[in-house]
């Protein structure tokens, strides 16, 4: 059995794990809102129409922050549209999913339902085909309390109390060919600093992202950040990355190494923006919005799910409805141990995305909701990943990938929170075929107990949880798990994501 050793010291911290980094996202696209949040007749509904059994579950997920409307929606999304009476609403033609969208749900109700799931709003603005003044437009309507033209409207579309909303999203993927309104990095990178300048003037405690790059695969990748921070720089304080990863051409070994890839990234556009930082000769540090994340078999939409026809343009139509594995579920729980190793500068993340689409919670209509395989390694690392991010030392063998060169065949973090002294370590066995055992040097932390050990794994490592299955995946106790001295020792199977409590 290959071992592996794992030194964790409470001293040697990365930085605050910030809770924005368990955000999610919502976007109008296929069921995500309408049939999945949203379903009016559904037995659970409440009086708003919100399936309350969807909101419990969101709440057990333990997502701090949701992106709304999206996504590529977005790019197209007249947000006025969504607000006031809602009979006089429009049905518009959405051509980033080519569906229609009826705009029953906007920005009043998903605010409603972010109140009863206890998250914080993350809003986009449609830089794609629209510009600066729908932008502040948006702004006055949602911040200004009231005395203005576009805060009365919204007091008089029901909502005495400004939004406040935080942190908003410079447009979506603008780096992408598939954007409606894709632009040059260049012309990006001006109109985002406009855009923020402007957004700043008339509320100055937002909080921007700007537009990085739609996947570090990505043939403008790095100079895309580059010239986009050139021109933004002094007016943002974050940049996003957007990453999807899944299975190709049965290279099961590169797929569970996706997480070097993302660990490549973060790395590689923190070293741009402080690149940037250096020629400015700033003392402000840009940090990561990593607003896009997942597994996501991006084939199966390309070739089987897509719509086209001039006359079909159905309403949530089935799309993007993802199943997710077993062995989808480890290199989802490493790309989380990859965003908490990065915690001093990925300080607010999205799993894309919340309900139906690449999603961690399932629904049918009139039907039941339940958890995929994914939807366990977020909510027990958003529940146990608290305090600081440590720099452990790994010491694992490695095994050689096509994707992604030489890989540990183990990989870990830990956070220790010193206000109740908990301490969390997260580990995933990329190996296919054997178990690998951990030894975790706690001298530091003097003296633990192994409060909780959970695992992901199965000996099926395609099994999915399904409407027929809803609970055929799950974490299981690991016993193996033993506090011993000053060790801790445990044995992860094949193809397996583990989480220690340690107290
Ligand atoms: O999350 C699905 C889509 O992926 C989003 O709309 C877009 O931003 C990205 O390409």
């Amino acid at each position: 059995m290959p071992a592996a050793r794992l030194t964790i010291d409470p001293a040697f911290t990365v930085g605050a794990v910030n809770r924005r980094l368990f955000g999610s996202f919502v976007e109008h696209l296929g069921r995500c809102v309408y049939d999945g949040i949203y379903e009016p007749g559904h037995p659970t509904a409440d009086a708003e129409g919100f399936r309350t059994d969807v909101i419990a579950l969101v709440k057990e997920l333990g997502v701090a922050t949701i992106r709304y409307p999206g996504g590529n929606f977005v790019s197209g999304f007249r947000w006025e549209d969504s607000v006031g009476p809602r009979e006089q609403r429009p049905r518009r033609l959405d051509l980033a999913w080519h569906s229609t969208e009826t705009n029953e749900i906007g920005l009043h109700e998903f605010a409603s339902w972010l109140e009863k799931v206890g998250s914080e709003l993350m809003l986009a603005v449609n830089l794609g085909t629209r510009g600066t003044l729908e932008a502040l437009d948006l702004l006055e309507y949602s911040n200004i309390a009231s005395g203005s033209a576009w805060s009365d409207k919204r007091i008089a579309n029901g909502r005495r109390d400004a939004f406040g909303i935080g942190m908003w999203c410079l447009g979506n993927e603008m780096d992408g060919p598939w954007q409606l309104g894709h632009r040059s990095a260049d012309d990006y990178g001006k109109l985002a600093s406009q855009t923020a300048k402007a957004m700043r003037q008339l509320d100055p405690s937002v909080e921007l992202v700007v537009c990085g790059s739609s996947s570090a695969h990505m043939p403008t990748f790095g100079e895309w950040e580059r010239i986009v921070l050139t021109h933004a720089y002094e007016d943002v304080d974050y940049i996003s990355c957007h990453a999807y990863y899944e299975e190709k051409d049965g290279d099961l070994g590169s797929f569970l190494a996706s997480a070097a890839d993302m660990d490549h990234f973060i790395e590689s556009v923190v070293a741009t923006a402080d690149h940037v930082k250096a020629v400015n000769g700033s003392d402000k540090t840009i940090n990561i919005s990593f607003d896009e994340w997942n597994v996501w078999y991006i084939d199966r939409y390309q070739n089987v799910d897509r719509i086209d026809g001039i006359d079909n343009w159905p309403v949530a139509p089935r799309l993007l409805e993802d199943a997710y594995s077993v062995a989808d579920a480890v290199v989802f729980g490493n790309l989380l141990i990859s965003l908490l190793r990065h915690a001093d500068r990925v300080t607010s993340a999205s799993l894309a995305q919340l309900v139906n689409v690449i999603a961690p919670i399932m629904t049918e209509p009139g039907g039941p909701a339940w958890r995929q395989t994914t939807f366990f390694p977020f909510a027990l690392t958003s529940r146990l990943a608290t305090g600081d991010a440590l720099e452990v030392r790994l010491e694992t063998e490695t095994y050689r990938t096509t994707a992604y060169g030489e890989v540990g065949l183990v990989d870990a973090v830990a956070t220790h929170d010193a206000a109740d002294g908990s301490t969390a370590v997260f580990l995933v066995n990329r190996s296919q075929h054997e178990p690998a055992e951990v030894t975790i040097d706690v001298r530091a932390l003097g003296g633990v107990r192994v409060l909780s050990a959970e695992t992901m794994s199965d000996d099926d490592i395609t099994a999915k949880n399904t409407l027929d299955q809803p609970e055929r995946v799950g974490l299981r106790p690991n016993v193996s798990a033993v506090a011993s001295g000053d060790q801790v020792t445990v044995v992860l199977p094949p193809v397996s994501w583990t989480a220690l409590a340690l107290g």
